[in-house]
């Protein structure tokens, strides 16, 4: 592997690869909730660059459901961090944050879709990753779309795989 950018040193905690636990939780106030596992890879080659790919899947079928991949940057000398990512769905987002000891918190900050996504449009969308003193890894997503204000939609927990 490429010897880490110091750029991301203050999120080298991600690396790796990441798999849900126990069943992921999906939520929101339009939808039956639902169950989900997800697979996370967190890479680097050097550059002050994370790169990322985010794999969910039905938890009976397997099936794979959402899919997102993409950067994170740090401005240089700050705790801000910029989360750059497409979804499957047709979303493409840049998300803007703070990291704060091994907390990364992060709002829409410029949103796009396809002309032809399917309705609801989102609106914004805010996410938690923590990593927990018990080493698992547990993320958080919010959003508002057209029809609802913000709300859970995602609650999820990893373990590190070797
Ligand atoms: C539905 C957005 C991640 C599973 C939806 C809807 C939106 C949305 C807008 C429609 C809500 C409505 O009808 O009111 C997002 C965004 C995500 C995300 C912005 C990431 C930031 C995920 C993930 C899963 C997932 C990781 C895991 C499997 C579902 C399911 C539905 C749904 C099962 C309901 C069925 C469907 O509409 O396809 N999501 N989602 N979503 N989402 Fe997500």
């Amino acid at each position: 592997p490429a010897k880490l950018n110091e750029a991301i040193s203050p999120l080298d905690w991600l690396l790796g690869n990441w798999e849900s636990v126990e069943p992921g939780e999906g939520s929101f106030p339009s939808l039956k909730p639902f169950r989900y596992t997800e697979a996370l890879h967190f890479t680097q080659v050097g550059q002050p660059i994370i790169n990322f790919m985010f794999n969910a899947s039905d938890v009976e079928t397997k099936k794979p459901l959402h899919r997102e991949c993409g950067f994170i940057r740090m401005q240089t000398g700050t705790n801000r961090v910029a989360f750059i990512v497409a979804q499957n769905s047709g979303l493409v987002e840049v998300e803007e944050g703070e990291l704060v000891g091994k907390q990364l918190s992060l709002h829409t900050h410029a949103l796009a879709r396809t002309s032809f996504a399917k309705e609801p449009h989102v609106k914004e969308v805010s996410r938690v990753f923590q990593l927990r003193p018990d080493g698992t890894l547990e993320q958080t997503v919010s959003m508002s779309t057209d029809k609802q204000p913000m709300t859970q939609h995602l609650h999820i927990t990893y373990s590190r795989l070797p």
